[in-house]
């Protein structure tokens, strides 16, 4: 199969060396096209003249460009789809509806919801598709498995999963500004505040990652009774640090939903 990347930034370049990397698809069978042509220059890459080329020269495709640029794109390549293509959109906020009303409701179209983990081959991929992309659900797992997990989620939840996971790496790097701060105002070194909230985020994913516990279990592990945990904790009891972060998940998906219906 031949396979065609619209936009090659950090998504577009992210899902390429996934699936090279993982060998779901050859170099040879895969087509770029990118406006940005100082982006691809010294690349060994196949290359098309513009989108309506890598259109006629792939079967899958994906738009991988800036949802502000969706509408260009679609009406670029809208002649050279057909029922036989496969029309796969990264764009967040854009609906499938959206895009069906610029290329026809005849063309599968697959919708994708990535994070930007993808890019360590750890994203968290979310697809939904219309009618006729339901035949195609196997192969797109199989393509994005090379970047994250990935599941079947309804598009009527797209918004909070961009919140959770589209935004979510957002969420956690504020936090680890903010314990790489505290180190730094406590003495530490900033180099050797960095090392340590690197190796604590990804000591604390491994954990959860790798032991398969139940998170619940591995708090309760580290939180000995009188003991310092228990005594920070309290603080977020008495914060009510849930309820913050339910807040805040819930400004980014009203933020999503406004986006997808402008
Ligand atoms: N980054 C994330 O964490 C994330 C998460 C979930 C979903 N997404 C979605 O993924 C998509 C891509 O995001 P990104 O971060 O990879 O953006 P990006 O780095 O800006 O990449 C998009 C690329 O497409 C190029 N482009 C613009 N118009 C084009 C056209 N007509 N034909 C071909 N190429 C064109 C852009 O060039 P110029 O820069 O010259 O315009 C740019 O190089 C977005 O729709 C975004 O919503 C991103």
């Amino acid at each position: 199969m031949r396979i065609g990347i619209i936009g090659f930034g950090n998504m577009g370049s992210a899902i390429y060396e996934g699936i090279v990397e993982e060998k779901i698809f050859k170099k040879k069978d895969i087509f770029i096209y990118e406006i940005d042509k100082e982006k691809v220059k010294n690349l060994n890459l196949n290359i098309c003249e513009s989108n309506k080329d890598l259109v006629e020269k792939s079967q899958l495709i994906i738009i991988a460009v800036k949802p502000n640029d969706a509408k260009n794109v679609l009406e670029e390549i809208k002649s050279s789809l057909s029922p036989e293509k496969i029309l796969v959109s990264i764009m967040a906020g854009i609906k499938i509806k959206k895009i069906e009303k610029i290329v026809g409701k005849n063309i599968p179209v697959i919708r994708i919801m990535p994070n930007l983990n993808v890019k360590v081959k750890s994203g968290i991929i979310a697809y939904c598709s219309n009618k006729y992309g339901r035949r195609y659900e196997n192969l797109i797992e199989k393509i994005f498995s090379s970047v994250g997990m990935v599941f079947k989620l309804n598009e009527n939840k797209f918004d909070t999963i961009t919140a959770i996971s589209g935004s979510g790496p957002g969420f956690l790097f504020y936090i680890a500004e903010e314990f790489k701060k505290i180190c730094i105002e406590k003495g530490i070194s900033e180099k050797i505040s960095k090392d340590l909230v690197t190796y604590l985020f990804y000591g604390t994913g491994k954990m959860i990652f790798q032991t398969k516990k139940e998170i619940e279990e591995l708090k309760e592990q580290v939180c000995s009774p009188k003991g310092t945990t228990i005594a920070g904790l309290s603080v977020f009891e008495k914060v009510k640090f849930g309820n913050l972060l339910r807040k805040v998940v819930e400004a980014a998906e009203k933020r999503s939903k406004e986006i997808s219906e402008s």
